[in-house]
């Protein structure tokens, strides 16, 4: 999703701002633009598609300065244009934007009299109405403070005005505004990796205007100057390099045996699960998942393993649909919170909307510091590192660790698991687990073999039962994002309910084989499916070989109960080998932002 930069400082702006742009592209965007004091005058560059053809058109222009505003935009209002790229100049403002002004509409009524609008977005609205107050009262600080006032919705948004020479401004609301310096600069982006400043304090703006000049920093409210809150960097997610894999993709999911050690290792200790919030636990009467995407798919699994385990009514929510099926009260209820980048704008509004209900929440976060890390009562931080391709891998097995840590913690809490069989359990999964991982990606060479085949496919099916249906959703997920296969995850006993009409030979379907318990049930409707001619692969453990298939992905034997871990990786490889073979942009899927921002 859009991402925004600026620099002001002794180095070369043009290659501050272009580093950031690149280090934001992982969020998704689809045209890009900087805006840069050349001297006394604003130039502004913009192009659509990759970061290289802007950086090929400030060359061509001879770009260059001290000072300047950069923005990687996913259009939200409008087409993909360089009409509709950031930045946007009306009179002497100019801004780039991050989220969605909701009253563009009536500020466009306001406005459009006095400024010839050229594009269709909200943005140029809003520096449209920056100008007017700034033109008003020819006090930046104080027109910015007011434009916050007149702007709905949740925004950052960065502002030169071209009579300030060498300042960029920079104001928020509800959306990520992270200021720095070191001795080169001045630096403010929407996420610290455009920060290209070296291992410093960051600020958090939140209800301030940033002010960033060559040789100092400030920061105002209501015309006083203030220090915002502000906080360490983790140099963790920081690192983005590919290391020589060919993909971020294929390198995360290599990651994921460290990741799930590094996420058990932060709670459990000695074999002993140990959150900072023992005591509230025992104190719910029911518990809500809210999610979306990858992380709603943990939760799945999340809610499945609560009841079972733990006896604890617990359901899941689409996080975008949570504020139409909310109840009127939520006392008494955790609502758990699951979200990679603690920034997705769907999961953040039902975060605050359960906490107004009265619920207690609690957030499963990745990155420390992020909106949903902040806004929640109580977090668990899973450390899966920064992850870069926009198709999570690590992060969801690191979701997946802690949730299991959370349904022993509460099956332990309700005196339905003893504590040396929680140990015994943690110990699996700390031990085995990683080791049964590096397994699946050992054959990777075969998935490969494998997804080729099904490369050709337009359209897939994914079954299961049980655990293995909620596996189906995230496999599924996981095929259409990255090599635009249309496929569908189904309860496999839900198949002949209609959809089997949609099975012929050209349709392969992907059975998930698990789980013991839903063996023969899932078996008999593969039966059911080959018969109607598809083609069927079999994700199993060696059991599955007892079963009519065409292809099959051996998974090491662990304890069923863990085996979401290893299909994961081995659906997860699967489906990168099919997008490899397809030719797809795997780590940049057209039309997806790693982080949602919007609603
Ligand atoms: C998964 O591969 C997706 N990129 C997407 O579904 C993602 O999980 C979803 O947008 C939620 O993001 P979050 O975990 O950062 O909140």
């Amino acid at each position: 999703m859009c991402g925004i930069i600026g620099y002001c400082g002794k180095e070369d702006a043009v290659e501050k701002l272009l580093y950031g742009l690149k280090a934001l592209e992982y969020r998704g965007y689809d045209s890009a633009g900087i805006a840069v004091f050349d001297g006394d005058e604003v130039i502004s560059v913009k192009s659509e598609g990759r970061i290289g053809n802007t950086e090929a058109l400030c060359k061509e222009k001879g770009l260059q300065g001290f000072c300047g505003i950069g923005h990687t935009r996913w259009a939200t209002h409008g087409e993909v244009s360089v009409r509709n790229a950031h930045p946007h100049t009306k009179g002497r403002t100019t801004i780039v934007h991050n989220g969605i002004a909701e009253n563009y509409n009536e500020l466009n009524r306001k406005l459009k009299e006095r400024y010839d609008l050229i594009s269709d977005t909200d943005t140029e609205i809003v520096c449209a109405l920056i100008d007017s107050i700034y033109s008003e009262i020819e006090d930046p600080i104080e027109a910015l403070e007011i434009a916050k006032e007149r702007i709905n919705g949740s925004y950052a948004i960065a502002v030169i005005f071209s009579d300030i020479v060498d300042t960029v401004y920079g104001i928020c609301q509800d959306s990520p505004l992270i200021v720095s310096e070191d001795e080169n600069g001045m630096y403010l982006a929407s996420d610290i990796t455009a920060i290209d400043s070296t291992d410093k304090l960051y600020y958090r703006v939140t209800n301030e205007v940033a002010v960033l000049c060559r040789d100092k920093l400030q920061f105002y409210r209501k015309g006083e100057k203030v220090i915002p809150e502000s906080f360490n960097a983790d140099r963790n997610m920081r690192k983005c390099e590919k290391d020589g894999f060919s993909h971020f993709m294929l390198k995360e999911i290599h990651e994921e045996p460290d990741v799930i050690k590094r996420t058990l290792d932060r709670y459990v200790i000695d074999g002993i699960i140990r959150f900072p919030f023992e005591d509230i636990l025992t104190s719910f009467r029911s518990i809500r998942i809210i999610a979306c995407g990858t992380a709603l798919h943990a939760g799945m699994t999340g809610a499945y393993l609560i009841e079972k385990m733990a006896g604890i009514p617990c359901r899941y929510e689409v996080a975008s649909e949570f504020r139409y099926n909310a109840p009127e009260d939520m006392s008494g209820e955790l609502a758990v919170i699951i979200s990679q980048s603690g920034e997705t704008a769907d999961s953040l509004a039902a975060l605050r909307i359960a906490k107004e209900l009265s619920a207690v929440a609690l957030g499963i976060v990745n990155v420390e510091n992020s909106s949903v890390a902040r806004e929640s009562d109580i977090v668990l931080y899973t450390s899966a590192g920064a992850e870069i391709a926009v198709a999570s891998t690590k992060a969801y097995t690191a979701q997946l660790a802690i949730i299991y840590l959370l349904a022993f913690k509460l099956a332990y809490k309700k005196r339905r698991l003893s504590l040396n069989e929680q140990r015994d359990l943690c110990d699996c999964l700390y031990r085995e687990i990683p080791d049964a991982i590096r397994e699946v990606i050992e054959i990777k060479e075969q998935i490969e073999k494998t997804a080729k085949k099904y490369a050709v496919c337009e359209n897939a099916f994914y079954i299961g039962r049980g655990m293995d249906h909620l596996l189906c959703e995230e496999a599924s997920l996981k095929l259409k994002e990255i090599s635009y296969i249309h496929s569908e995850a189904y309860a496999a006993g839900e198949l002949k309910h209609g959809t089997i009409s949609l099975i012929t030979e050209k349709t392969p379907v992907i059975a998930l084989l698990t789980d013991p318990f839903v063996f023969s049930k899932t078996v008999s409707n593969i039966r059911e499916v080959k018969a109607r001619g598809a083609e069927v692969l079999v994700i199993g453990m060696s059991k599955a070989e007892e079963c009519e298939y065409d292809a099959l992905i051996s998974l090491p034997e662990t304890d069923p109960l863990f085996a979401p871990f290893t299909a994961a990786v081995a659906f997860q490889l699967f489906a990168y080998y099919v997008a490899l073979h397809r030719g797809c942009d795997i780590d940049k899927p057209r039309n997806l932002a790693k982080s949602v921002t919007v609603e």
